[in-house]
């Protein structure tokens, strides 16, 4: 690990796609810097390209150019096998359309992460209580031995929280975590993961189109045609709106 490195740092990068009727260019060129502990929100019109973002941020994807380092080192370079122990053991995912394993049952896809990082193997005891807990602390302590179908959106949705959550990971990329709960629910799950973030020190990337929950990180990076358009930096751990709204200073890729 370098000193000062930031934990993620993306540079440059660019993602397109070759579709029958020609190149769909996504990101044209993004740049920007998570340090340890921030919580991170990315804005922008629906299809501006902020899950391929955070899926290039988590290591899921390869940019087409553009180079991305986790801890300064260069993690776009890393061979897959590298990168999937390093997403096991310091990354969790919250998908936007969760991904859950249609086989497995609610604690069983909750389990994963920690399969993957003892490459497999089964998860001990202490693993599985924690699971347990976790679910329990989404309000899923019921629903245990349910398969992913059994479930309804917002039930699955709290089931990718918590198995984002079962490593303890270092960084938390969530693709619009609460789209699929009520005003209470999604309100309890984010002051959960707010006070994690807090707590630990754990980096947030929160991709969403809700301006209240936008107004809750203490950063807010906006897509738009490929590009960062704007970073406004808002006060440390600022949780209320108005303090939020108070600081506006440009940073990455402006
Ligand atoms: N696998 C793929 N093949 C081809 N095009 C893709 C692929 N994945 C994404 N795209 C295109 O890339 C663009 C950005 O998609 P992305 O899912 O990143 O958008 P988004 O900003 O997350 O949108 P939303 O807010 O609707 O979730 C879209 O126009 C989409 O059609
Ligand atoms: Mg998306």
């Amino acid at each position: 690990m370098s000193d000062n490195a930031p934990l993620l740092e993306a540079r440059n990068l660019e993602k397109s796609y070759e579709m029958p009727k020609g190149r769909v260019e996504v990101l044209k060129g993004v740049s920007m810097r998570i340090e340890a502990g921030e919580q991170v929100c990315i804005m922008g019109a629906s299809g501006a390209g902020k899950s391929t973002l955070l899926h290039l941020l988590g290591g899921l994807d390869t940019p087409g150019a553009g180079e991305m380092f986790a801890e300064g080192q260069p993690f776009h370079a890393w061979p897959e096998s590298r990168r999937s122990a390093f997403r096991a053991r310091r990354i969790g995912i919250v998908f936007q359309s969760y991904h859950l394993m249609p086989d497995l049952n609610v604690l069983e896809n909750v389990l994963m992460p920690v399969r993957a990082l003892r490459r497999w193997g089964s998860p001990g005891p202490r693993a599985r209580g924690e699971a347990r807990r976790l679910l329990e602390r989404v309000g899923l302590g019921h629903r245990l031995t349910h398969r992913p179908m059994e479930l309804s959106g917002g039930e699955q949705q709290r089931v990718a929280i918590a198995r984002a959550l079962i490593n303890d990971p270092d960084i938390l990329l969530a693709d619009e975590p609460t789209g699929n709960l009520d005003a209470d629910t999604g309100n309890r799950v984010l002051d959960d993961l707010f006070a994690l973030s807090r707590e630990r020190k754990r980096c947030l990337v929160i991709v969403t189109h809700d301006p209240a929950l936008a107004s809750r990180c203490q950063r807010v990076v906006y897509l738009e045609d490929g590009r960062m358009v704007s970073s406004k930096t808002h006060l440390p751990f600022a949780n209320e709106t108005a303090i939020a709204h108070s600081a506006e200073i440009p940073t990455d890729d402006t």
